[in-house]
């Protein structure tokens, strides 16, 4: 299988010319603002697709400066039962984790392509200290980093020490109904979840932000929850549903969403909680990506990014068009 997908993207057909060039324009002309300044721009960014097409130099075409998000899956375990989310099914065994050390070294070589770093899971919170020392390191690193949690397990020891590296904290909130909470998190922390919103705001002011998944059986959750964070004065933001393994159903939102996006997840360098590294969590999608790229404890994180089927399939993903394309890790970066 790999040898049809090898012969496939080696070849330069007309097609895959194609696809690449608008692929890379793209996106790029949807964040010029001034359309007068739109044919210069592009005529600029056709030259240096033009070079970068013919003269390969992968590694910097692929992994500019600050221009690269580090996702670690610090975990699969979960102290939640979500009925959207199969992840806690499979929790790890301890042999399988890779140490603290493993991950830093991986960030220290990667800092310079990194506008962000995402420590997401399973749930972070539970390596509450390994968590606090990689945003340490990322803040002496001057990489931006954020944890995405349940905020169940949050408490005020750790926010204040998170609030020195002063990097943000997503909190996922589905629902305003307590009734509902048993049904969607299978844990009554209602309260508990609610308290650690409210103190994490006073004290990480703008820099919690709120996350839910808009879903069938979310449709009539929120917008309360929207309303409850513009009380708040929280940013809200959501993704759709997608197959990590629950029981919902999506909401049919796709018509509404940008259909011509192009998926941005190519940006990512991903590393599971064993050290495993794939492009994006949705890789297994790709058959060129099944098998991860490399392993963290065997090879240095950028020979693994150097190697050929790396760049192959970080090619393949320009025009990868599945709905895993609009979760929040995968939509192009923000431009300030
Ligand atoms: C997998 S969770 C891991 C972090 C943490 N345990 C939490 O729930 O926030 C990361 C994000 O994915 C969201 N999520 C969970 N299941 C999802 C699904 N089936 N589709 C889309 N997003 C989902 C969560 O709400 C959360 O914002
Ligand atoms: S969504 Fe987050 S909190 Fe819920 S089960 Fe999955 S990993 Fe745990
Ligand atoms: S669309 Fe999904 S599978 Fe394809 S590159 Fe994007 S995140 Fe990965």
């Amino acid at each position: 299988m790999s040898l049809i997908y090898r012969r496939k993207f080696n070849q330069s057909s007309l097609s895959h010319l194609v696809n690449d060039y608008m692929g890379e324009m793209v996106p790029f002309s949807k964040r010029i603002e001034k359309k007068r300044f739109l044919i210069p721009l592009i005529c600029l960014k056709t030259i240096e697709w033009s070079i970068y097409r013919w003269y390969k130099s992968p590694v910097r075409r692929l992994y500019g400066v600050k221009r690269n998000e580090l996702i670690y899956m610090i975990t699969r375990r979960c102290n939640d039962r979500c009925s959207k989310c199969g992840i806690w099914r499979t929790p790890e065994p301890d042999s399988e984790r890779i140490q603290l050390k493993n991950f830093i070294k991986c960030l220290q070589s990667l800092h310079n392509n990194l506008y962000k770093v995402t420590i997401t899971g399973g749930e972070p919170l539970l390596f509450m200290e390994d968590v606090l020392h990689i945003a340490e390191e990322s803040r002496k690193l001057n990489v931006p980093m954020i944890v995405v949690t349940n905020g169940s397990l949050i408490t005020e020891d750790f926010l204040v020490k998170y609030s020195n590296f002063e990097h943000i904290l997503v909190v996922s909130l589905d629902t305003m109904e307590k009734s509902k909470w048993k049904e969607f998190r299978g844990r009554n922390h209602y309260d508990k979840v609610m308290s650690n919103i409210l103190l994490a705001r006073k004290i990480l002011g703008d820099r919690l932000k709120i996350q839910s998944v808009i879903a069938y059986e979310t449709r009539d959750d929120i917008p309360k929850v929207k309303t409850f964070c513009d009380e708040l004065g929280i940013q809200h933001t959501s993704q759709p549903y997608m197959d990590f393994g629950g029981v919902w159903h999506d909401a049919n939102v796709s018509s509404l969403l940008d259909n011509d996006m192009v998926c941005a997840a190519r940006k990512n360098i991903c590393v599971y909680y064993n050290g495993d590294v794939v492009k994006c969590f949705d890789h297994l999608r790709i058959p060129l990506a099944r098998e991860p790229l490399g392993n963290i404890l065997k090879e240095d994180i950028i020979s693994i990014l150097s190697k050929k089927r790396t760049t192959e399939i970080t090619k393949l993903m320009k025009t990868c068009n599945l709905p895993c394309k609009w979760l929040s890790c995968n939509v192009p970066e923000p431009q300030f």
